[in-house]
């Protein structure tokens, strides 16, 4: 990428500098204080990792040919969640016609479970989901709907409940009998364990199930799954937690458009069935402005990101509804072509986003990070299309023609907002 712009490379450096310090800090805290670092120049292999990527015989699950899309209960509800609380997101993902405009999975995230019966079974909290899991899973399927659960590749999950290390199979099979269709697996309390085979060790012990059973790796992006990922899992996150907020770092937590900006450049990365995962989105939860929150979506379907609904669905108003069901730019994200869109220009604090589409057409996104609203303008040899070809441009929030147009586009874009098209030779 050619940065036109100092604020464009200063943007950059700052975001370099919050991934290290992120990644230098992480969730995950030892029991026994700060370890002391060895800096060895050499270090003698260690015969008993595997490289399962490397297995020629490893093959790719087949599953989430398109990004996965649904409800997750941690961005707006954290532990604070039971059976009730799911049941009725399953609902509303009827009744509002999320479940028709695509949103599939009912993930339940940490904090579901207590402990480990006599027999070593995860078992869930009893006050919080007494119908159990199976039951549960049984009724968001008959929604039509699909079960997602939470689990953690170290000794305990990032809550500080069990973790599934040393205990992969049994938890593989106790997911699948209770209906699973989709485990995410976060790093929490993994200690030395090398990312790479931690997630191997458990995409085996699901496969095993027989169960077709979607991967979602969350490791914050610290052992770049995007390079061992594709054969192991279906998404990976490509970074440490999403903020409710527009931009900078709390803790673990990073602003939406710090993630775009380390998301963006993994694209190549991407295709159908392994995605780059930018985490859940927050639209809704209230630490963004409208205008804020439709860039967040238009951006996170033009990356192809998994779309995760995070907030209280049964009770949005009718602004996040619309973002929410916006099925224009849903089948951005959903196109079967399973293109990540990038950045095509980056002048600062202005920015032209392409995605190619499976129909030939083009989504376009124009973003605008300014203070103030500006007019930005994009030729179609950006997009990749001839020069002097002439397209049909749909606006895909007014969800209107905006007629043909011959070799170029341009909009006048609102402070932190989008204009997104759809372009159609
Ligand atoms: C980590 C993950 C989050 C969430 C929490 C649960 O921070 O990155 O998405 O699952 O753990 O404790």
């Amino acid at each position: 990428m050619i940065f036109t712009d100092k604020r464009a490379l200063h943007r950059v450096a700052t975001v370099l500098a919050m991934m290290m310090s992120a990644f230098g800090a992480t969730a995950q805290e030892s029991p026994e204080g700060p370890q002391e670092v060895k800096l060895d120049l050499y270090e003698p292999p260690n015969p008993t990792i595997i490289r399962p990527s490397e297995d020629p015989k490893r093959t790719v699950n087949g599953l989430a040919l398109v990004p996965p899309i649904g409800w997750n209960s941690w961005n707006k509800f954290g532990c604070d969640i039971n059976e009730k609380l799911v049941r009725g997101a399953a609902d509303t993902m009827v009744s509002t016609g999320m479940r028709d405009a695509g949103y599939l999975y009912v993930v339940i995230d940490d904090c579901w479970q207590v402990g480990r019966d006599a027999q070593g079974v995860l078992v869930a909290d009893p006050a919080k989901f007494p119908s159990g899991m199976k039951a549960l899973g049984d009724y968001i399927h008959s929604k039509g709907l699909k079960f997602g659960i939470y689990s953690d590749a170290g000794s305990k999950t990032c809550g500080g409940r069990p973790g599934s290390q040393g205990r992969e199979y049994q938890d593989a099979r106790t997911f699948a009998e209770w209906g699973v269709d989709y485990l995410k697996y976060d790093w929490c309390w993994t200690g030395v364990r090398k990312a790479e085979e931690a997630y191997a060790l458990m995409a085996d012990a699901l496969r095993s199930t027989g169960r077709e059973i979607v991967f979602s790796i969350c490791e914050w992006g610290k052992d770049r799954p995007w390079e061992w990922g594709p054969k192991i899992g279906n998404l990976w996150r490509t970074t440490t937690d999403i903020r409710n907020a527009w931009t900078g770092r709390v803790q673990f937590s990073i602003g939406m458009v710090d993630i775009v900006d380390l998301n963006e450049p993994l694209y190549a990365r991407a295709g159908p069935g392994h995605w780059n995962d930018p985490d859940m989105l927050q639209v809704g939860n209230g630490g963004m402005a409208n205008v804020e929150e439709r860039s967040h979506f238009s951006l996170w379907a033009i990356m192809a990101a998994p779309l995760m609904a995070g907030n209280d669905i049964e009770n949005m108003d009718a602004r996040v509804r619309e973002i929410l069901l916006n099925k224009e730019v849903i089948a951005i994200d959903q196109d079967k072509l399973g293109v990540q869109g990038h950045r095509v220009r980056d002048d600062g604090d202005l920015e032209v986003w392409s995605k190619p589409l499976a129909d030939g057409s083009r989504a376009l996104v124009l973003f605008n990070r300014g203070a103030q609203p500006a007019e930005i303008a994009t030729e179609w040899a950006e997009l990749g299309y001839p020069a002097k070809m002439s397209a049909e441009v749909r606006d895909l929030w007014a969800h209107k023609s905006l007629g043909r147009k011959v070799g170029s586009f341009s909009a006048t874009v609102p402070s932190h907002g989008v204009v997104m098209v759809r372009v159609t030779p």
